[in-house]
C-alpha cells in the first residue's frame, strides 16, 4: 500500500478501530491460540470483550506456524477492514536453537557471531509466524543481584552499543522489508532499565542526565542508528517519572532530539502500572499519560481501550495523537508485507525443517564455545588429559535446564548436557571413563553428598558442575546474595576435602560471588547458560579440543558489599594508592579491595600470551588527524589460541570527571602456536568525546593514558596529549 492508501484506510476507520490497534494481548485472548507460548507477566482480568480482542491491532508470545495462522485467519475473518495483526515474541538468543544468553554471547566479543545468532533466530521465528522480536535488550547492567543482567551485554556502554546493533543487523538484515526470513527488531528497556537500585527488578532508578547520556543512553541509540524499527519502554522511573508516561524521556528525547518516528510499545502492563507507582489517579490518567509521552501499543493493560475515546471526546488527548501512532503501526504493517500476505513467512512446513536444523546447532556450538571464559587454571588442570578417570558430579552434570530463562521455544529435551557431551566425545575416542552422579540445585541431602563421595574416590579428577536454575535470574530473578546455594557449597567442601583434582563448570545468569569456589577447586570454566549445544562445547574446551577465548563483559564481585563494582569508574578525589587498610581517609574499604575478584575483559586461555611494549606514531594527536598504536603480541606456548587485544584511553583531566579507563576498541587475533603478531590501533580525536557539564558531547585538549591489555586491569600503558 501507498502512503495515500494507508491514510485513506485510516480515514475510513472509526475512533474505536484506531484505538484497537494501539492494544497488544497475549494469545490467550485469542481463538486459535494453541497456548504453546511464552507468558511473561502476570495476566490479569482486563475486562474487554469478543468485541475488542476482535479490533487490537497485535499479539505477543506465539508459539508456532500453525497457532500464527490460526489466530491471524479467526483475526482477519472478524476484522471490518481486515487489517492484520502483527505478531510479536520474545526471541532473545534463539527460537528453537538456543544460543548462550546474552551475557554470555557478549563474553565473545564477537559481533560477526552475534550476528550469525540473530539471523538464526530471525529465521526460525519467522517461519514460525512471528513478525517482531523484542530484542536486543540494551541495558547498562552493573548490578548482578539484577537477575537480567543475563539478557544484556554487561558493563561498558561501547560495547554494549556494538552488541546490541550486531543483533539488530543480524535479526532485520538489510533490509527486512525487502529480504525473506528477517524479523523486526526492538530495542529495550528505554530507559536505564539496568540502574534500579539495590538490583531489584522492576526499582526505582534516578540518575543525572549526565549519567545517563555518558553511560546507559549510548547503546539504545547504536541500535536505533542501526536501523531498529522499535523501542519498548521501561518499567521504571527516570527523573521521578514512570518511563511510559515519561514527556521528556519519549517524545522530547527519542521522537524530537533523536529524531525516532517509528512504533513505541509500552513493556507487559506497564502503562496500568502508573498507578502503582503513584503517579496516576486511575486508568483514565494512565492512558492520557502514556499516549502524551509517546507511547503507541499498550502491551497487556486496557487503559487506552476503557478509556482513550472519552479522553478525546472530551478534548483531553488530542485525536491527531491517536492518528499519528495508528498511522506508525499500519507503517509497520506495510513494511512487513501483511497488507499483501498476512501470514507472511509463516509456514508449518519450513518450521519443522529449519528451527532446530543441524546446521542452525553448528552455530549454537561455535557460540557456546566462544561464550565460556576460563576464570582459573592452577597447575594448568585443564585441558583434561585423554586417560583421565572422571567423576562427573552436581546439579548441572545431567541436567538440561541450560538452555537459560529466555529461551523461547527451545525444548530442554533437546538440549546437549555435560554428561551427554563428555559421553560421545569418550565414546568417539575410544578413552577415558566416566562416572556421572547429578543432584537438585537447591537441596542436597547428606546422603547424596555420601554418594558422590563415594564416586569421586574412585576418580582421577572431579568436574563438579554447579550454578544457578534458570529460574534464579531472568526478569523478577533478583537476588541479594550471590553464592552459589549452600548445599552446593557443602558438596564442593566435602569433595575438596579429598584432596583431588577438582574442576568446576558454572552455569549461571549472573556474574557470581566465587571466593569460596575459587579457593576450593582447580580450575573454573565459567559456562553461562550455554543453550543447545552446551554439553558438547564444554566438552571441546575441558579436553582441550576448543582454547577458552570468552573474555567478560562484567566484573565479578569480590563481595556483594562491592556492588556495583565495575571498570569505568571514576577516580574520586581520595583514591586509593594501594590497598592498605590502615591509611584512612581515602575512597577504600577497610575490610575488602575496591577491585573486583575479576575484572573486566577478564579471561584465561591455554595459550601463553605475551604482551610487548606499545608505542605510538606520535605523543601529540590533533583533530582530524590519527595516532597509530602498535603492540606485539606473542604466543609462547605451542597452542594456538585467540587473543582479544583491548584499547583503553583515559583523559587525565576533563571539564567533568573521566573515567580511569574507557574501552575504545578491541581485536580478536588467532595466534598459532609460538606465533607473533603486530597489532595496530588506531586513535582519533572522536574517540576521545565525552558530555561535559552543559551535555555538550566533545572533546578537550589535555593529556590521555592509552592501555592496551587481556583485560581492563593489566594493561600497558603510553601517554599522548590531544592539541
Ligand atoms: C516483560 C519484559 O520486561 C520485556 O522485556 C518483555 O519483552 C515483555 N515482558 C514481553 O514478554
Amino acid at each position: 500500500m501507498t502512503k495515500a492508501q494507508l491514510q485513506a484506510l485510516l480515514n475510513e476507520m472509526t475512533l474505536e478501530e484506531k484505538i484497537g490497534q494501539l492494544l497488544q494481548l497475549a494469545p490467550a485472548f485469542f481463538e486459535g491460540a494453541d497456548s504453546a507460548g511464552q507468558i511473561t507477566g502476570p495476566l490479569l482480568g482486563m475486562g474487554i470483550n469478543e468485541e475488542t480482542i476482535y479490533r487490537s491491532g497485535s499479539v505477543l508470545g506465539l508459539g508456532s506456524a500453525k497457532e500464527a495462522i490460526a489466530i491471524q485467519e479467526a483475526h482477519m475473518r472478524n476484522h471490518r477492514l481486515a487489517i492484520p495483526l502483527l505478531i510479536m515474541a520474545d526471541v532473545i538468543h534463539g527460537y528453537g536453537t538456543i544460543f548462550p544468553v546474552p551475557l554470555a554471547l557478549s563474553c565473545s566479543w564477537d559481533l560477526e557471531l552475534a550476528k550469525e545468532t540473530a539471523a538464526i533466530a530471525a529465521k526460525e521465528a519467522a517461519v514460525s509466524g512471528i513478525h517482531i522480536t523484542f530484542s536486543p535488550m540494551a541495558d547498562l547492567s552493573r548490578d548482578p543481584r539484577w537477575g537480567r543482567v543475563m539478557e544484556s551485554f554487561g558493563e561498558d556502554p561501547w560495547l554494549n552499543g556494538k552488541f546490541a546493533a550486531a543483533l539488530v543487523r543480524g535479526y532485520q538484515g538489510d533490509d527486512f522489508t525487502k529480504e525473506p526470513y528477517k524479523l523486526a527488531a526492538c530495542i529495550k528497556h528505554f530507559a536505564a532499565y539496568g540502574a534500579g537500585e539495590g538490583g531489584r527488578d522492576y526499582n526505582t532508578v534516578d540518575i543525572s542526565e549526565w549519567m545517563k547520556r555518558e553511560f546507559y543512553l549510548p547503546a539504545y541509540k547504536e541500535a536505533l542508528n542501526a536501523g531498529c524499527e522499535m523501542v519498548m519502554t521501561a518499567f521504571n522511573t527516570v527523573d521521578g517519572v514512570p518511563a511510559t508516561g515519561n514527556k521528556r524521556l519519549m517524545r522530547q528525547l527519542l521522537r524530537e532530539e533523536w529524531g525516532f518516528d517509528r512504533v513505541i510499545i509500552s513493556d507487559w502492563g506497564a502503562v496500568k502500572e502508573m498507578i502503582a507507582h503513584g503517579v496516576a489517579e486511575d486508568e483514565r490518567e494512565c492512558a492520557r499519560k502514556a499516549i502524551e509521552a509517546g507511547v503507541d501499543i499498550e502491551m497487556m493493560s486496557p487503559c487506552y481501550t476503557h478509556h482513550l475515546k472519552e479522553l478525546v471526546e472530551a478534548g483531553e488527548v488530542e485525536s491527531a495523537r491517536i492518528d499519528e501512532a495508528v498511522m506508525r503501526i499500519l507503517e509497520l504493517k506495510q513494511k512487513l508485507g501483511l497488507f499483501d500476505n498476512m501470514h507472511r513467512f509463516a509456514d508449518a512446513t519450513l518450521e519443522m525443517n529449519m528451527v532446530g536444523s543441524k546446521q542452525h546447532r553448528q552455530v549454537a556450538y561455535k557460540s557456546a564455545l566462544k561464550s565460556c571464559v576460563l576464570l582459573q587454571n592452577n597447575h594448568k588442570a585443564l585441558p583434561l588429559q585423554k586417560e583421565e578417570r572422571i567423576a562427573l558430579l552436581g546439579p548441572f552434570a545431567t541436567s538440561n535446564d541450560i538452555l537459560g530463562p529466555w529461551s523461547c521455544m527451545g525444548r530442554p529435551e533437546e538440549a546437549v548436557t555435560v554428561c551427554d557431551g563428555m559421553k560421545t566425545w569418550q565414546a568417539q575416542t575410544g578413552q577415558g571413563s566416566l562416572t556421572t552422579v547429578g543432584c537438585s540445585v537447591e537441596n542436597i541431602s547428606d546422603e547424596q553428598i555420601s554418594a558422590m563421595i563415594s564416586v569421586a574416590k574412585t576418580a582421577d579428577t572431579i568436574v563438579l558442575a554447579l550454578g544457578e536454575s534458570s529460574e534464579m535470574s531472568g526478569e523478577a530473578g533478583s537476588r541479594a546474595n550471590i553464592n552459589l546455594p549452600e548445599s552446593q557449597l557443602r558438596l564442593l567442601g566435602e569433595i575438596h576435602k579429598l584432596n583431588k583434582k577438582i574442576i568446576v563448570i558454572l552455569f549461571n545468569g549472573r556474574p557470581l560471588d566465587l571466593h569460596e569456589v575459587l579457593s576450593k577447586s582447580d580450575a573454573v570454566l565459567e559456562a553461562w547458560f550455554p543453550g543447545t549445544e552446551g554439553g558438547n562445547a564444554i566438552t571441546a574446551l575441558l579436553y582441550g579440543e576448543g582454547n577458552p577465548s570468552g573474555r567478560l563483559t562484567m566484573s565479578f564481585p569480590y563481595a556483594v558489599g562491592q556492588i556495583p563494582v565495575y571498570y569505568n569508574h571514576f577516580n574520586t578525589g581520595r583514591p586509593q594508592n594501594a590497598p592498605d587498610a590502615q591509611v584512612r581517609y581515602v575512597s577504600q574499604y577497610l575490610d575488602i579491595p575496591n577491585e573486583p575478584l575479576f575484572p573486566f575483559g577478564y579471561g584465561l586461555s591455554y595459550s601463553d600470551i605475551e604482551y610487548g611494549e606499545i608505542a605510538l606514531s606520535s605523543a601529540e594527536l590533533c583533530a582530524g588527524e590519527e595516532l597509530q598504536l602498535t603492540v606485539q603480541i606473542t604466543n609462547r606456548s605451542a597452542i594456538a589460541g585467540e587473543e582479544t587485544v583491548q584499547l583503553y584511553v583515559r583523559d587525565m583531566a576533563g571539564e567533568t570527571v573521566r573515567p580511569v579507563s574507557e574501552l575504545k576498541d578491541y581485536q580478536k587475533i588467532m595466534l598459532a602456536g609460538n606465533e607473533s603478531k603486530q597489532v595496530i590501533f588506531t586513535i582519533t580525536e572522536e574517540m576521545l568525546r565525552y558530555h561535559h557539564s552543559d551535555l555538550q558531547y566533545s572533546s578537550d585538549p589535555g593529556r590521555f593514558v592509552a592501555m592496551v591489555g587481556p583485560n581492563s586491569r593489566d594493561t600497558e600503558k603510553i601517554m599522548f596529549s590531544l592539541k
